[in-house]
């Protein structure tokens, strides 16, 4: 392979996005077709897991037919199989994992096994043109924030594969807060944005949010914040009338939030609610930055989106900050074959007896193993 292009099919499906994507040389992006679960899932106000691996049962195989298709290769272009094989959702993780084996199996390629944190790191690698000859990788050492549905990590990269965590979420996700507060809100699924685009049009400093600092860590706590939320919009909770009789065919039935009156100002209340988790991000990330002498800070996960968050990181860091575009910091196949590109550089394969890992940490004896 030395010298010449490695062009890797990524496979992700560790919760509700089933993706398929082509990349070469973990920076190009020749395609990354993502088909979301948002629909299935929105009713409930979050993922119902089994509900979202049946799902990846019936788009896997056509996702991965249109990455190849939109990519316009053939199978025989294909150099390796990178896949995630945790943490994430048992039902669905399977789905992807056994997807790769074969295709692996069958093609005679090389199976790469992704740890999903890592994928979103390597994001931050990723271009959509082979001509873009400004685009530099990310320098090291480097401060990388992880803000996810799943996950709040902040963690110093010293070189590829070299991972310090210096802290994480002792409770809930970043976008686990989102989610949750949106759907206190009634603001609907997922809830980063809709809180995000509230927020847009609410004045902030009306409603007080406690921020757990936990002094002298680099850990987060959100759970609270839900909690003083839910203290909030109870202010405006409207009596009741008459008891409402719910029939469901469903499986699984909505959990419906309680009901608010009307003049309950959600969109003040999220402009706060949202500048309380990003303040605790932006303080703990610019300390690690600066203790740790980083040469750049990088964003990854779904929450990296948020205009608010880039906005205050980019103003409290004495180094460039870099985040990838929208469609690459939520799951996605191309950030896993990026990532496959690096492990498989650093000698990293798979051999077919290997099983998923839901609760797999991101660690540098994981990677180098
Ligand atoms: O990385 P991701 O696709 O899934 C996991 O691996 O968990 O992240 C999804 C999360 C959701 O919680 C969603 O609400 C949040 O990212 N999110 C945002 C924004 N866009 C997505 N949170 C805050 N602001 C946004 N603009
Ligand atoms: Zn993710």
């Amino acid at each position: 392979m030395q010298g010449e292009t490695m062009r890797i099919l990524g496979i992700e499906t560790s919760c509700d996005e089933t993706s398929a994507a082509v990349v070469s040389d973990g920076r190009v992006i020749h395609s990354n077709i993502i088909r979301s679960q948002e629909d299935l899932h929105e009713r409930y106000g979050g993922v119902v897991p089994e509900l979202a691996s049946r799902r990846h049962v019936t788009a896997i195989i056509p996702t991965i037919d249109l990455a190849l298709k939109d990519a316009g290769i053939d199978r025989d272009d294909i150099d390796a199989v990178a896949v995630t094989e945790g943490p994430g959702l048992a039902g669905s993780l399977l789905v992807g994992l056994n997807t790769a084996k074969a295709l692996s199996m069958s093609w005679d390629v090389p199976l790469i096994p992704v740890n999903h944190l890592e994928g979103h790191i390597y994001a931050n690698w990723l271009t959509d043109s082979s001509a873009d000859v400004t685009f530099q990788p990310p320098r090291f050492p480097c401060v990388c924030l992880i803000v996810s549905g799943g996950h709040t990590e902040l963690v110093l990269i010293r070189d590829h594969g070299r991972y310090d965590v210096l802290g994480r979420t002792i409770d809930d996700a970043a976008g686990e807060a989102f989610d949750k507060g949106a759907r206190i809100l009634r603001l609907g699924f997922p809830g980063g944005p809709a809180i995000q685009r509230a927020a847009a049009d609410g004045k902030m400093g009306r409603h007080t949010f406690p921020r757990a600092w936990l002094r002298d860590t680099y850990d987060f706590s959100f759970s609270g914040l839900k909690t003083a939320l839910l203290r909030e919009v109870e202010k405006y909770r409207r009596e009741p009338t008459r008891p409402k009789k719910v029939v469901s065919t469903e499986p699984f039935p909505a959990h419906e939030p309680p009901d608010y009156a009307p003049n309950m100002p959600a969109a003040d209340i999220a402009a706060d609610f949202q500048d309380a988790i990003v303040d605790v991000l932006v303080q703990k990330t610019a300390k690690a930055a600066e203790m740790h002498r980083a040469s750049m800070v990088i964003l990854a996960g779904g929450v990296a989106s948020n205009s608010l968050l880039r906005r205050r990181l980019e103003s409290a860091l004495g180094v460039p900050l870099r985040y990838p575009t929208p469609q690459l910091c939520t799951d996605n196949g191309a950030m896993i074959a990026g990532a496959g590109y690096y492990l498989y550089q650093r000698g990293i394969t798979a051999s077919y007896d290997l099983d998923i890992s839901p609760q797999l940490p991101l660690s540098t004896e994981t990677s180098l193993a």
